[in-house]
């Protein structure tokens, strides 16, 4: 218990740059980012602050977030203080040759042409979610939506791609995920320890939630396999460990391995299908087109891997939702040597922030561009993206493995809970948000859910 007390500890991290933007972060405590903004406009896309003994550079222009994460990779790596114990090991921590060998063999997984084989599972897990969902219309009871959409979204993870059904109580796992995944959080308990109050939740709790966080892997690599199938990543992955020529890949990078995906690849997905119900249902008129898409192109059948690209309306929602809302809103990498970007030395050590949200709220690459426009994702004649100007999974060689996947997620999702259901927010509006690592709705969104006849 000891080392995971230290590794709790490490998250409200001084040394994590979370932290350290948690005073700009907290000036605006409804829309932390709206401060982050309001300096990159006032001081320019290249704006160096200086963070005692290092310095942070966020950057806001598509042409910098080029440089950095494309044309000069090599050059910026991957930054994770505070976020390892989360992670481990696994690829998305690492650089240079071992990423590569991390990456390469588990790349199959992730290619449009294995997504076919994934719908049924997709689906398999949308009707269980839409189940619950009969009990909560029942009940009238009012339900938080990133929790929802969190359970969700793992359970298509292991159905999918690990052939298993959820071997661990979702609902359980979400809260030990919510419990350190907010830094800020972190440290305020920390603070308001040596003022002596009281506080909810200790570094004691965040220690259990880690220990419980760290038995999951193994929970899922000794479940039994729903079907045996063949062609999962849970195959990829144990083949990896079992071949001599990857040496590096061994057991505790398997273990890793499934983490990452059961974070990376749940609480963005999560969070962009919530931030998605949330726009809905502030946009009535958005809301009857996805029904009347879901009803002209299923009628009362199942979603097949064919109807994806038939329901453009539906995949527009989900791309104007994470234009508004990335879950991702900034990139973090440490320059590895000196350089210039837009006029401005970079030095060795500085934090880069690719501040991806800045360019996606920017009015010079979209018209109107805090309206919920989903429509302007299938109108050819609308004014032309810039490039890199929409980063939701990142860009160049390190961006997200799993993003196409993601999409064809929550539009199957959508398109049938819709179909079945409307879910109602019932909180504040606008919705207030909280930066940390990813940009979550603080407090939670909250709804409920009526069935339609
Ligand atoms: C809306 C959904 C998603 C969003 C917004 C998202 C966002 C991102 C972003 C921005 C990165 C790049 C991080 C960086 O450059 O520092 C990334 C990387 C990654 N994502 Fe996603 N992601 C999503 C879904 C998924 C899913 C479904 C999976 C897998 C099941 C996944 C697995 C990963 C992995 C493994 C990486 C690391 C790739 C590497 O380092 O080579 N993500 N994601």
């Amino acid at each position: 218990m000891n080392a995971i007390l230290t590794q709790a500890q490490q998250l409200g991290d001084e040394q994590s740059i979370w932290f350290k933007l948690t005073p700009f972060l907290k000036l605006n405590a409804s829309n932390p980012i709206a401060f982050m903004m309001q300096m990159a406009e006032r001081y320019g896309p290249v704006l160096p602050i200086n963070l005692g003994s290092e310095r942070v550079v966020v950057i806001t222009e598509p042409e910098y977030f080029k440089h950095v994460l494309v044309t000069k990779a090599d050059d910026y790596i991957k930054y994770f203080d505070g976020l390892k114990p989360i992670f481990g090991k696994s690829m998305i921590t690492n650089d240079g040759a071992l990423w590569q060998k991390i990456r390469m063999p588990q790349q199959p997984a992730f290619h449009p042409d294995a997504f076919t084989d994934y719908v049924p599972y997709f689906v398999a897990a949308i009707q269980a979610k839409m189940k619950q969902w009969e009990d909560y219309a029942r009940t009238g009871e009012t339900v938080e939506m990133v929790e929802q959409t969190w359970t969700l979204a793992a359970d298509m993870i292991c159905k999918a791609l690990f052939d298993r059904d959820m071997p661990f109580n979702p609902h359980v796992v979400f809260k030990y995920v919510k419990t350190y995944t907010d830094v800020q959080e972190h440290k305020g308990i920390r603070q308001r320890k040596q003022s002596g109050e009281t506080f909810e939740l200790t570094e004691l709790d965040a220690a259990k939630a880690m220990e419980a966080w760290a038995s999951v892997p193994p929970a899922v690599i000794t479940a039994d396999p729903r079907e045996e199938r063949e062609k999962t990543l849970l195959k990829l992955i144990e083949n990896c460990v079992a071949d001599p020529n990857i040496p590096e890949f061994d057991t505790q990078q398997a273990i890793d391995e499934i983490k990452q995906y059961l974070w990376a690849g749940t609480e963005t997905t999560a969070l962009t299908l919530a931030w998605a119900l949330h726009l809905l249902s502030l946009h009535p008129e958005a809301s009857e087109r996805v029904i009347a898409e879901s009803e002209a192109i299923l009628g009362d059948r199942e979603p097949t891997a064919a109807d994806y690209t038939a329901l453009a309306y539906t995949r527009s929602v989900i791309q104007e939702t994470m234009r508004l809302y990335p879950p991702v809103w900034g990139l973090i990498r440490v320059a590895a040597k000196d350089d210039v970007i837009g006029g401005k030395d970079i030095r060795a050590g500085d934090r880069i922030v690719i501040f991806g949200y800045s360019a996606h709220h920017n009015a010079r690459f979209w018209d109107e561009p805090e309206a919920f426009r989903p429509e302007r994702w299938m109108d050819k004649s609308a004014k032309r993206q810039v490039k890199y100007s929409y980063i939701p999974f990142g860009a160049g060689k390190r961006s997200c493995i799993g993003g196409a996947m993601s999409q064809v997620e929550n539009t199957l999702a959508l398109a049938m809970l819709l179909r079945r259901f409307r879910p109602e927010y019932v909180g504040a509006v606008p919705a207030p948000i909280n930066a940390t690592v990813t940009l979550t709705p603080k407090g939670g969104l909250h709804f409920r859910i009526k069935q339609l006849d």
